[in-house]
């Protein structure tokens, strides 16, 4: 039997008879160890017995394979412990099985520390890599713009203002803008950024700070995008579920990677679906067509559907200010987003604006101050070409990914309505 030395965090302590059982846990999960006497040094078992939970020890022993130990296929026979630091035995105090949720969010410092969260962290870091490495394949660039900005990217009403000394600024929507800059001298570009939404609603998938990963391609036309995007989400979750099969399907025993093509559904035949399938308003009549379909009538399509859609050619009225009118129909633009079973909205998409003209036109009709935005127009004067781009939230990607009831879950410390801390 080999001998090992490891360091960690007590999880979790058991008694039985003369036997005492440790669950330490470290960066790379939990293994149990026991402690009796005749194997265990006396003073360890005597330290050991008191020792509260979270408290950090080093211990010596042998491993011993063991296909019905808990956690891990093996299980370590101490012959000694050290310790490093001695937890509080409040500890006990802190959570309990029954917490309610607001506990649990102000505590969530200590709740990381808990199997489930530490393994839904730990996937978020793996998807994070996933993508990055899907782009570095690609030849993409990663760029790291600001989140201080000056110019609305998805609307006045979802905008975090703030006094930038005598200046007035905002906490980026979006950093698509400044994404579109790079194409020219880099080429194309992606970031993964905090972006804000000043999101007055309370809802198991909207966060007030997210982490949005958004790329920028260069002489990509409508189709070109709507194909770079089916395989971003087939490459990516294919990888994912590769090296992490077993924790998905933990979390998601229905999860199934999704093949390509996605269904496309443009904005009108959805309207017309939604009639087919009973799905109406709240007073009973309805969707028509130019209406906004609110998040749970449009996820409950979805789910019904069971299976990634695109959803396109959104009406103009309903759009952001850059996306181009469809050229079969100056009603609808270039515009799709990819809406996912559980968890509806997970990317928004178009084609850019790539006419000076059209593009000044447009911020008229909006009624925004052209002037912050006079190095976009530059990007149009001085050498435009036909170009698309797209955001994902990575925590909804998560969220669909794991099955996750709410997109607090998928992260490190959640920014919502009514909490900012820890
Ligand atoms: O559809 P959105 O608003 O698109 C944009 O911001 C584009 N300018 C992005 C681009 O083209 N570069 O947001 C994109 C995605 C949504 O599909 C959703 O996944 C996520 O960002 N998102 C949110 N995630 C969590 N909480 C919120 N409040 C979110 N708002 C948007």
């Amino acid at each position: 039997m080999e001998t090992v030395r490891l360091r960690g965090w007590i999880h979790h302590t058991r008694k039985q008879g003369k036997l005492l059982f440790l669950v330490l846990r470290d960066s790379t999960g939990l293994i149990q160890a026991v402690l009796k006497p005749n194997l265990t040094k006396e003073s360890s078992l005597v330290v050991a017995q008191e020792l509260a939970r979270e408290s950090v020890i080093e211990l010596v022993g042998k491993v011993r394979e063991d296909s019905r130990a808990p956690y891990a296929s093996m299980e370590i026979q101490t012959s000694s412990i050290d310790i490093i630091s001695r937890s509080s035995p409040e500890i006990e105090h802190e959570l309990r099985p029954d917490s309610g949720v607001d506990v649990l969010l102000d505590k969530r410092h200590l709740v990381l520390r808990g199997e489930r969260t530490r393994r839904v962290l730990m996937f978020r870091s793996e998807t994070l890599r996933a993508f990055r490495e899907y782009y570095y394949r690609k030849g993409f660039v990663e760029v790291t713009p600001p989140t201080i900005v000056q110019t609305e990217v998805e609307g006045g009403a979802t905008l975090f203002k703030l006094k930038y000394f005598d200046e007035d600024a905002y906490l980026t929507q979006s950093s698509q803008l400044y994404l579109e800059t790079v194409l020219p001298a880099l080429g194309d570009c992606y970031c993964m950024l905090s972006s804000y939404r000043a999101e007055k609603s309370r809802t198991r998938r909207h966060l007030t700070e997210y982490t949005h990963l958004e790329a920028e391609l260069a002489f990509c036309d409508f189709e070109e995008l709507i194909i770079h995007l089916e395989d971003l989400i087939v490459t990516v979750t294919g990888n994912l579920f590769d090296e992490y099969r077993d924790l998905i399907l933990n979390f998601n025993p229905e999860f199934d990677t999704p093949k390509k093509p996605f269904r496309r559904l443009p904005y009108g035949d959805m309207i017309d679906l939604l009639k087919d399938e009973g799905i109406f308003k709240p007073d009973g009549t309805p969707y028509e067509w130019g209406e906004d379909v609110p998040e749970e009538p449009e996820r409950t399509l979805v789910d019904r559907l069971g299976e990634p859609i695109l959803l396109t050619r959104f009406p103009k009225h309903m759009k952001a200010f850059y996306m181009p009118p469809a050229e079969d129909n100056p009603q609808v633009t270039n515009s799709v987003d990819l809406l996912l079973p559980t968890v509806g909205e997970t990317i928004g998409a178009s084609q850019r604006i790539h006419d000076l003209k059209l593009l000044k036109d447009r911020i008229e009709e909006f009624n925004l101050d052209p002037s912050p935005y006079y190095w976009y127009f530059d990007l149009r004067k001085y050498g435009t070409v036909p170009h698309s781009g797209y955001g994902l939230g990575i925590e909804r990607f998560i969220q669909w990914m794991l099955n996750l009831d709410h997109i607090r879950e998928a992260c490190l410390y959640p920014r919502l309505i009514n909490r900012v801390r820890p």
